[in-house]
């Protein structure tokens, strides 16, 4: 492919990387207006919060790529946190962004494997700055002796605005605490510089840790789900400036799929724009999506693909089984997880009809030359009704020898429900690729599922 053409495509879909461009980005008016006033709201801190793909990110980005506009002047300072994170590296990061690195705070500056000190700090009058010869990213391994309410009080008078991204990745609760306080000293000081923490959770206090005194001065923002327009915008929008033409179902089933997450938007969009460049077409419709849902299956995130492939296998128990080879136990387990993604509080019995349409189907749809062996073994997938509802319980019963994989939770109800969008977007698009794009659009449209994704 011509490479200006893929770096067009890659340029419009972007489903690896969050939004940078505000022309890129679409919705979330309500959320911008929130981030922009905790902004200029002095002694307010910001905690982002939603699921992981949501657009949290993205939304960050742009506003931070838009304050000039409203004619506020903050100096960014922003951080991404990994696994390993400790206090000292973050804090440590920011003070040597805003230059303000004393040597009287330091115990302690370790070498990297190379002999230099990491990061490439040097140290100038008892000022810590980053050398200027070498633009490394600063991860500096220091031990500090200032603690959250130091810092909040001795370096937090500066006009910055500090972004810490995906907080929760943080696993020890005491550095996400410690945090929380650096926050309110902060505030109770009504120190210039802000902080804005940003991490996959489903509320700010799980995300900071337990710490109601501190919430007074937070204000926390929901980046929720997308709307159902706005996802269907980015891929009318991506295709009409990449002069393809999608028909409407395309852009149902992509609602559909996405359930609510802009992610998979960006990814069939890129799919759609290079097969039609590949095959030299405009126009794509539903005979296409079926042939290109393989690569955006592929192009998935691999933590999302082994969560799910890690679920198939997860309840596999060699003294139980459901009377198959270990395949065909597999691939019946991984039927009965896709067709629960179809519903969020369907019950058994309608995930069982509907499993069973699917091995219907399935037996339908055998291909000639799937002869022998594999073919008694595609027919021995086809069970009664009865038994199929028995093999979902078991699925989920612990007591019979069953696991449910940790990405879905069972209802009172007996119904069972996916936890992460993410798992269950990859999950319907699994089903449409195994049962058929014509089919799962038939099946959502007959049961008035196109305008519902939970
Ligand atoms: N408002 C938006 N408009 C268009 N695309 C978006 C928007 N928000 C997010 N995206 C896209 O969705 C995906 C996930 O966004 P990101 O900001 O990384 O999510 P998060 O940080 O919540 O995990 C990326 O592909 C990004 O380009
Ligand atoms: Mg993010």
């Amino acid at each position: 492919m011509n490479p200006h053409t893929l770096k067009k495509i890659n340029d419009i879909f972007t489903p690896s990387a969050p939004i940078v461009e505000p022309g890129h980005f679409v919705g979330r008016e309500k959320e911008m207006e929130r981030l922009l006033d905790a902004i200029i709201t002095p002694g307010c801190h910001i905690v982002i919060f939603g699921d992981r793909g949501v657009g949290k990110t993205s939304l960050i980005n742009v506003v931070k790529n838009t304050l000039d506009n409203y004619g506020i002047q903050k100096n960014i300072v922003s951080y991404t946190c990994c696994d390993s994170d400790s206090y000292e590296n973050i804090v440590g990061s920011f003070l040597l962004d805003t230059n303000q690195l004393y040597q009287e705070d330091i115990k302690e500056i370790k070498k990297t494997k190379t002999g230099k000190t990491e990061g490439s700090i040097s140290v100038i009058k008892g000022k810590i700055s980053k050398a200027t010869e070498e633009s490394t990213t600063i991860s500096p391994v220091v031990k500090f002796t200032v603690q959250p309410h130091g810092i909040a009080t001795k370096y937090f008078s500066g006009n910055h605005l500090f972004i810490i991204d995906e907080f929760d990745r943080i696993t020890s609760h005491e550095t996400r605490s410690r945090f929380a306080n650096i926050i309110k000293a902060a505030s109770d000081n009504k120190a210039q510089t802000k902080i804005i923490i940003l991490g996959v959770s489903n509320n700010a206090v799980e995300l900071i840790g337990h710490h109601p005194s501190t919430v007074r001065c937070i204000k926390t923002i929901h980046v929720p789900r997308m709307r159902k327009n706005d996802i269907g915008y980015i891929l009318k929008q991506g295709c009409n400036l990449l002069n393809i033409s999608v028909t409407d179902e395309i852009i149902k089933l992509t609602i559909f799929a996405s359930c609510g997450l802009p992610y998979f938007a960006h990814l069939l969009g890129a799919e759609m724009a290079k097969y039609s460049v590949k095959k030299n077409i405009s126009h794509i419709d539903l005979s296409h999506f079926a042939i290109l849902l393989k690569n955006a299956l592929d192009g998935v995130i691999d933590i999302v693909k082994e969560t799910f492939d890690d679920g198939i296998y997860q309840g596999e128990n060699p003294d139980y089984s459901f009377g198959k080879s270990r395949s065909e136990e597999s691939l019946y387990r991984e039927l009965i997880l896709l067709s629960s993604a179809l519903f969020k509080r369907g019950l058994l019995e309608n995930i069982a009809d509907q499993a069973n349409i699917l091995l219907e189907e399935k037996k339908h749809s055998i291909p000639d030359d799937i002869v022998g062996k594999e073919k008694d073994n595609y027919v021995a997938l086809y069970r009664s009704h009865d038994l199929f509802q028995q093999d979902i319980m078991t699925l989920i019963d612990g007591h019979n020898g069953g696991q449910c994989p940790s990405f879905l939770t069972i209802n009172s109800d007996g119904s069972l429900e996916y936890l992460d969008p993410f798992i269950k977007g990859y999950a319907l698009l699994r089903l449409c690729q195994f049962w058929g794009v014509n089919n799962l659009h038939k099946y959502i449209k007959e049961n008035g599922l196109i305008n519902h994704w939970s």
